[in-house]
């Protein structure tokens, strides 16, 4: 079996980590693998497949050396400048920043929705955002059966999709004088209706990216969909109240049951028993969690359900790296 080499670039952050952890559980075909950040943790060690790596400053002359793969996890920034200079030298980028998620060139892709875009790539391919990723997963599985009219989103997002100082504000925010290194307010007891910016149109730009996303995801340019994103109090895993109106009608167990029998999905619906879809126990998880499905009566064809997933695993690291394996599998622009 032919054999790759395979960058991380970010391989000291939060997704970065992960990233690690994922590919140690998957065993890739992969014969070498080299972990970029920047200059600030150039030099340090990370222990890998029972290996020691030296971690490498990103330069624009890193990938001469030839890489099969990329996976970009270091901001849009990162992302805008080198995944292009990656990709100019036959490297195939994942990128999981919003750098090039929208552009019309480069593929979207979470395998269990799209993967026949993956070979539409032209050396770019975006992972998208990680509430847009979970939401996904269930949604195509419904849009295919019933078409989705309409989608709300509201989101209860983890303090871990906002990086390492996301992360700090809530496990030191209760320190005297700490000073909050990302949120513009106390995460602790709190939630925030505030990710990412604030637009003109009074959304926030992660509302914006999950609205775009989705409808590039499904390839449903008239879905109507809108969206509430809030950081929560929680440390890793994602949940989201979605809910969805259908053209057609459907049967609640019926539909339940297409959910059940979906790849990457996990139907946890015993309300009797006190069981739905919860954090913590999504995280260290790959699959994306689906509870609480009932029939909305406010609407002739529509449901409500609660879909949690571990953000930095499926919305990040194991989404990323599910679309290299598709790519192995699949011999799709490999020479
Ligand atoms: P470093 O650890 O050297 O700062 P997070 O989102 O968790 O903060 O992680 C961001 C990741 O992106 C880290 O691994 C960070 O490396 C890396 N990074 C940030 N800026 C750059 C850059 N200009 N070039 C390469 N890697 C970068």
């Amino acid at each position: 079996m032919k054999k790759y080499k395979l960058a991380l670039v970010g391989a000291t952050g939060v997704v970065g980590r992960v990233a690690r952890q994922v590919l140690e559980e998957r065993k890739l075909p992969i014969y070498e693998y080299v972990f970029f950040a920047s200059c600030k943790s150039a030099g340090s060690k990370i222990e890998f497949m029972g290996k020691e790596y030296i971690v490498r400053e990103l330069k624009e002359d890193s990938f001469d050396e030839g890489f099969d793969f990329a996976i970009f996890s270091a901001g849009g920034e990162t992302s805008k400048k080198y995944a292009p200079i990656a990709a100019s030298k036959g490297c195939i980028v994942v990128d999981n920043s919003s750098a090039w998620r929208m552009n019309k060139e480069v593929p979207l892709v979470v395998p269990e929705v799209n993967s026949k875009e993956i070979k539409n790539n032209n050396g770019i391919i975006a992972n998208p955002n990680c509430s847009t990723i979970q939401a996904v997963v269930p949604l195509k599985v419904l849009d295919d059966k019933y078409k989705i009219k309409r989608i709300v989103y509201s989101t209860y997002q983890a303090v871990s999709g906002a990086g390492i100082k996301g992360i700090n504000d809530l496990e030191h925010g209760n320190e005297e004088g700490y000073e909050l290194q990302k949120f513009a307010h106390p995460i602790i007891n709190n939630c925030l209706p505030h990710i990412d910016v604030f637009l003109e149109n009074g959304y926030t730009k992660e509302e914006e990216k999950m609205i775009n996303e989705t409808i590039k995801i499904l390839g449903r340019p008239d879905l109507k969909i809108t969206a509430t994103t809030v950081r929560v109090p929680v440390i890793n895993s994602h949940s989201e109240s979605i809910n969805v109106e259908f053209e057609n009608s459907f049967d609640l167990d019926e539909l339940i049951n297409e959910l059940k029998n979906a790849k990457g999905i996990v139907v946890q619906d015993d309300v009797q028993n006190d069981i739905y879809p919860l954090a913590a126990e999504a995280s260290g998880h790959d699959e994306v969690f689906v509870g609480r499905i009932r029939r909305d009566f406010s609407v002739e064809n529509g449901i409500h359900m609660w879909v949690v997933a571990d953000n930095l695993r499926k919305g990040a690291a194991t989404n990323a790296i599910q679309i290299v394996e598709e790519l192995i599998d699949n011999s799709i622009n490999l020479v």
